[in-house]
């Protein structure tokens, strides 16, 4: 399906950083359906961005709007800052959805969520609560003045949820949630540091990698002491990559064809062959001696440590 052309027809405030949004196509034909997990991405001036669609009720077969809740990083690279300018009645334009986080209904799930990085753990919920599957829901955030939904979810899942907040009793004990796992699959949504920090944990727990599912969910933003560099393709041509733009937004602005998704570092689906010069990763999807290795890289977020970089495009 291609693009759709929409509009925002709700826009509300949850925080003074996070909005709910609901979009809904321009002529009010029903859109595509979806599955917990899934993602739509947006046309926006400053490209493309992807958000979680978010469901607190069961997906309808013909929806007619998608809610997505995006948090404004005053650091990123503007997607953010363009959504939350947003207003009723303003056009914009969107993809259906695409799943790569896809919850597996029929087994039980532990859900751990960092920050903004709840909102496709909140459609999974209620998914596994349809399925009458047992599942337990950790969601961790700095206050919970700061975060999107916590009465909501903790009078909807009760027991079941658990609000872990920075420097409080509360605050998230990984040991402990892995001790929740057992048999079920763990799904890990947030920051970088949290999904580091929760694979390594499930993999020194003795959690089979197939029953860690993960999504990174963190404005790719420019790093203190980044520069820019250059990249050579097969064709000979070399092309700088500046501060603030990655690999793919250069070659695309110059009709290089590239593929790729999440535009985040973990689908993998970006990857191409390093021939020349060393990466400085930046993605969540390569093993620790793939990284070291440096004859592959992610070309969505990962940059160089080299001046060029040489590769297999
Ligand atoms: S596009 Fe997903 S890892 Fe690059």
């Amino acid at each position: 399906m291609g693009k759709i052309s929409g509009v925002v027809i709700e826009v509300t405030r949850l925080t003074d950083r996070i909005s709910s949004l609901v979009v809904a196509a321009t002529d009010g034909v029903a859109l595509p359906t979806w599955e917990a997990g899934a993602h739509v991405e947006f046309d926006l001036a400053v490209g493309a961005r992807a958000y979680s669609l978010v469901s607190f009720d069961a997906v309808l077969k013909t929806p007619t709007s998608y809610r997505i809740v995006v948090q404004r990083e005053d650091n990123g690279q503007g997607g953010s800052q363009a959504m939350h300018a947003m207003q009723v009645g303003d056009p914009i334009t969107f993809s259906a959805p695409k799943n790569d986080f896809a919850v597996i209904p029929d087994a039980p799930a532990v859900l751990l969520a960092g920050g903004i990085g709840v909102t496709p753990l909140i459609s999974m919920a209620v998914a596994l609560e349809r399925a009458g599957q047992e599942f337990r829901f950790h969601y961790s955030g700095r206050s919970a003045d700061v975060m999107a939904y916590p009465a909501e979810l903790s009078s909807n899942w009760g027991d079941a949820f658990t609000l872990h907040c920075d420097g409080a009793e509360t605050a998230l004990d990984l040991d402990r949630v892995m001790s929740f796992v057992g048999s079920a699959h763990l799904y890990v949504c947030g920051p970088r540091g949290l999904l580091d920090a929760a694979r390594a944990k499930a993999e020194t727990t003795g959690i089979p990698s197939e029953r860690v599912h993960f999504e990174l969910f963190e404005a790719a933003s420019t790093q203190g002491g980044d520069t820019a560099f250059e990249v050579q393709i097969n064709d000979g041509t070399v092309y700088t990559i500046p501060i603030g733009q990655s690999i793919i937004d250069v070659l695309e602005e110059n009709d290089v064809d590239v593929m790729y998704d999440c535009q985040r570092g973990d689908c993998g689906i970006c990857q191409c062959d390093v021939l020349e010069g060393t990466p400085d990763h930046r993605d969540v999807v390569l093993s620790k001696a793939e990284r070291d290795a440096g004859d592959v890289m992610q070309i969505c977020v990962s940059r160089a440590k080299s001046a060029r970089l040489v590769l297999d495009i």
